[in-house]
């Protein structure tokens, strides 16, 4: 099957490889990219261009960062797009979830969890985001006054779980931030540091490899089981009864244990670190730019005054949008995904032959200086609507595009605006003086390599009209 793109040249012009790194025999690119993958493709971008080729060992992948090619891949063209090979690896733990899986399969839990996700749903979300948050920040009252610092992401991973636990599925998750961190570098560590030898030795064997899996699997099979008793008990959330309601369109059976577990550790798991990751990302800007940091607060105090935001008040934080806005696009939580090409295609005057993969990055898109005047640098007002409509659609896109548009965007984006409003409401961050901001060489979401440690300082508000909460 051979399409032609809208970015397509002319007929005539012939269509060829995309250009690329030489590799080594056998291994191709795997040393650079096993380094620093992020770094890597970074530099693949400004070395080849936006569309490139590499070997990954047998694997021939495409990175696409053209925003007209990125939208052929995304929408015009996506039904010549699986998932692709290097989706398998997040079965390990996911399973086969809305994230993993692809097809009618795909379509019909996409449909069934939907409602959840909608605008009207989210005026239930909101109170649970307030709630969260102000038990957060009542305890780091506490933690201000030792004058103790913080773990910054550690803090925000907490409280995004608990968040989208009590929205969803009315569940009070209360997970230690030692277990959220086990839970992390262990589904990390399965999922992509592969090609070991310890993973050719037999599941029983308790290897360093295996008990990891086992203590993932014993995490995510209790907040499972938690959230089915709990369903049973009070009722549950809207999430956890749409799926036990939903059936099959071709079987009209229920869902099976397994289809409900595999999808409520797909929502978990992608939806918790990926908000977590990106309030870390939008505090630390905030933090080393004080001039955005007082334009935000002038906002909040004008729009809030002192009281928390609601589901109407937060769509008038225009500033606190972009800021957040310009955060995704320095530090996109999910940084790059792949595609695997089912027919032959054409992108941009390359071939992109059936069976190879494609890599579309959001870190690398997000800063083509072809699109973006000095990429490297935070300015919010990159967002202010006249600029957005100058730039190509897809020259940002760090919730995805076309029929796999990241079902939790309107979630994310109402979380990321009242926790931010409310954090900036009551404290000053500042960040210790051996802060190190490298994301180093992630390999899910865009975490700091190290754990960034920040102060807090109570804050007083600028005057600001005082509105009913
Ligand atoms: C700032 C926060 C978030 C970012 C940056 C983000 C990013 C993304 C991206 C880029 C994709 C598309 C991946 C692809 O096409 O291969 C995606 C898909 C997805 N996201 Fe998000 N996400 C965020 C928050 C959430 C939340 C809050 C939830 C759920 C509570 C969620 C659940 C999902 C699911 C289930 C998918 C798969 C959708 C499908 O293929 O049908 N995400 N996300």
């Amino acid at each position: 099957m051979t399409r032609d793109t809208k970015t397509a040249q002319p007929n005539r012009t012939p269509v060829t490889p995309a250009p690329g790194p030489r590799g080594l025999p056998l291994l191709g690119n795997l040393g650079p990219w096993q380094r620093n993958t992020a770094q890597f493709l970074l530099d693949l971008q400004r070395d080849y261009g936006d569309i490139v080729r590499m070997k990954l060992g047998p694997l021939t992948v495409h990175q696409v960062s053209d925003p007209i090619a990125v939208r052929h891949i995304l929408v015009d063209n996506n039904q010549n797009y699986g998932r692709g090979l290097l989706y398998d690896q997040f079965k390990l733990v996911m399973g086969e979830g809305l994230l993993t899986s692809d097809g009618d399969f795909w379509r019909g839990h996409r449909r069934a969890v939907q409602p959840a996700f909608l605008k009207s749903a989210m005026g239930a979300v909101a109170p649970n985001v307030v709630q969260a948050t102000a038990e957060m920040l009542d305890t780091w009252e506490v933690k201000a006054r030792t004058g103790k610092p913080i773990d910054l992401l550690g803090e925000m991973l907490r409280l995004t779980l608990v968040t989208l636990s009590r929205s969803l599925f009315d569940h009070d998750v209360k997970p230690s931030t030692q277990e959220l961190k086990q839970l992390a570098d262990g589904v990390v560590e399965v999922m992509f540091k592969r090609g070991t030898v310890s993973e050719l030795l037999p599941s029983w064997l308790p290897t360093a490899r295996n008990k990891k899996i086992a203590r993932i699997d014993e995490i995510l099979e209790r907040v499972v089981r938690e959230v089915r008793d709990s369903h049973t008990v009070s009722g549950g959330g809207f999430l956890t009864s749409l799926m036990k309601q939903a059936v099959d369109p071709v079987t009209g059976e229920h869902w099976t244990d397994r289809e409900i577990r595999d999808e409520l550790v797909t929502i978990y798991l992608a939806g918790h670190e990926t908000t977590a990751v990106a309030l870390f990302w939008t505090l630390v800007s905030l933090a080393e730019h004080p001039w955005a940091k007082e334009e935000l607060n002038s906002e909040i105090d004008q729009v809030l005054g002192g009281a928390p935001p609601n589901i109407e008040t937060v769509d008038s934080l225009d500033y606190t949008r972009m800021v957040i806005e310009e955060s995704l696009r320095l530090y996109p939580p999910i940084w790059a995904y792949p595609r695997g090409a089912l027919g032959d295609d054409t992108v941009g005057g390359h071939s992109i032959p059936a069976g190879s993969n494609v890599l579309l990055s959001p870190l690398v898109s997000h800063r083509n200086p072809r699109y973006w005047e000095n990429p490297d640098t935070f300015n919010p007002l990159r967002f202010a609507p006249a600029a957005v409509r100058k730039r190509p659609r897809m020259a940002y896109f760090p919730f995805g595009g076309g029929p796999r548009l990241c079902v939790g965007q309107l979630m994310a984006m109402l979380e990321l605006r009242m926790i931010i409003s409310m954090i900036s409401q009551r404290f000053e961050l500042s960040l210790t003086p051996d802060a190190d901001l490298a994301y180093g060489a992630p390999l899910i979401s865009l975490r700091p390599h190290q754990d960034v440690m920040v102060r807090l300082r109570p804050r007083t508000r600028t005057a600001g009209p005082v509105i009913a909460g």
